[in-house]
């Protein structure tokens, strides 16, 4: 039997009842705030990716789905969506308008890790991107739009928060850093070593417990802000405060993708295990004019749509729509008939078998049906249609011809 790759699921019909609901209550939320739907392809040429996330990041070196495609294009599969939609940005020349530009996304994206709970090769994303403005306002917009969407589904977090600083401060801290990072001499891990050179900031998410216990010491991002990152971090900080969405700092939190500046931010849940990481997101202010566009303030975020889906609290299923039956062959056809005419303003499904009135109730109720209409013997009789209100309980016999005309 051929089963689906590692790390990459079906989503039947149950999940994809919450996948859905997810997507209304975020779509609904992103277009409250202003944005704009967008959609880009999955498969984007391979270089947008190194030029982005950056070729020291773990998604680009080890992770990227990538390969020659039959024109011997170098492509590969989305590992992220803030890349492409900078890349769509760019090439239809919404840098060069000027003025405010916010999108919304939800798709697919691939990235080759170890499969374990909470962390697939094929998973789906829900971000926003805002494009054009440079206040930290902005920033806090983002994480305000993050709490609402996970208020109205029912799940709690945790936010982390950091400054990564800006091209004002962040060389002078890299050098502090990469002194430091060279007073461990060996005792620190091989991915480290090489990190130092590559990017040296990324040693302080190491996983390795050892490393972790030297970095306590190293000297701290938020510690070395310059003037402008450390108001605009006071200002978002009192920002979230009045607005009652609680935060903590985290001076490791420095995301795995490289084209972060200032602000930066996680939000967590302490109910799904290890892979706890719900939302990433922050300030990227430089990404555009790397990718060839006129330099652009820009900060969005990401959630993870399959982490999300055991914490969703869904509302209570209401009944709705009719369950449609016939108690004798001959009745089949004009039981087709008036779901057809209920098909245009309703739900209406239609079982083809014909049953006892008993088991046609049990379908209607299998399938949460407001209404169970039949026709039998009798109703043919009377050119009728018996229809039942499963939440009113109250049951009627409609003429044919009067039934939704
Ligand atoms: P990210 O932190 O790499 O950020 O991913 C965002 C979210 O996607 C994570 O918090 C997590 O919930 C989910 N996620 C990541 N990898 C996996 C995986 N292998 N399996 C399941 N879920 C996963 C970004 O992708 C940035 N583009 C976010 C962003 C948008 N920053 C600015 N704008």
């Amino acid at each position: 039997m051929i089963q689906s790759l590692r790390g990459m699921n079906d989503i039947l019909s149950e999940d994809y009842e919450r996948f859905e609901y997810f997507l209304s209550q975020a779509s609904t939320i992103a277009k409250r705030y202003g944005f704009h739907y967008i959609e880009t392809p999955l498969l984007e040429e391979t270089s947008l990716f190194k030029r982005s996330v950056g070729e020291s990041s773990d998604i680009v070196g080890k992770e990227m789905y990538q390969f020659t495609d039959k024109g011997d294009n170098d492509v590969c599969l989305r590992p992220e969506g803030t890349a492409g939609v900078v890349r769509a940005f760019v090439q239809h020349k919404l840098d060069k308008k000027g003025g405010i530009h916010r999108f919304y996304y939800h798709g697919p994206m691939f990235r080759y890790e170890r499969p374990q709970k909470g962390r697939l090769r094929e998973f789906h994303q829900f971000g926003v991107e805002s494009f054009g403005v440079d206040s930290v306002y902005e920033d806090a917009l983002m994480i305000m739009m993050i709490a609402d969407i996970l208020k109205a589904l029912g799940i709690g977090y945790r936010l982390k928060l950091n400054s990564l600083g800006d091209q004002h401060c962040m060389p002078a801290y890299r050098q502090k850093l990469v002194s430091f990072i060279e007073s461990c001499g060996d005792a620190i891990c091989a991915d480290c070593q090489r990190r130092k050179s590559t990017n040296p900031i990324r040693v302080l998410d190491c996983k390795n417990e050892h490393c972790q216990n030297l970095y306590v010491n190293a000297p701290k991002l938020i510690d070395n802000l310059c003037e402008g990152c450390q108001s605009d971090f006071d200002t978002l900080k009192t920002i979230l405060e009045q607005h009652n969405i609680g935060y903590e700092i985290d001076t490791n939190l420095v995301r795995g993708l490289d084209y972060y500046s200032k602000t930066a931010f996680e939000f967590v849940s302490d109910n799904i295990g290890s892979q706890s990481a719900i939302a990433g997101g922050g300030r990227y202010d430089r990404l555009i004019e790397f990718l060839d566009g006129k330099p652009t303030p820009a900060v969005g975020f990401a959630l993870g749509i399959e982490r999300l889906m055991e914490l969703i609290v869904m509302p209570e299923s209401v009944r709705e729509g009719y369950y449609l039956g016939a108690m004798d062959a001959l009745a089949l056809s004009p039981v087709l008939l008036a779901a057809e005419k209920i098909r245009r303003s309703d739900k209406a499904v239609v079982e083809y078998e014909p049953r006892s009135l008993k088991a046609h109730l049990k379908g209607a109720d299998r399938i949460n049906a407001r209404y169970c209409a039949v026709i039998g013997e009798n109703e043919l009789a009377q050119n009728s249609i018996w229809v039942k209100d499963l939440v009113e309980k109250t049951e009627s016999l409609i003429p044919l011809n009067d039934f939704f005309v």
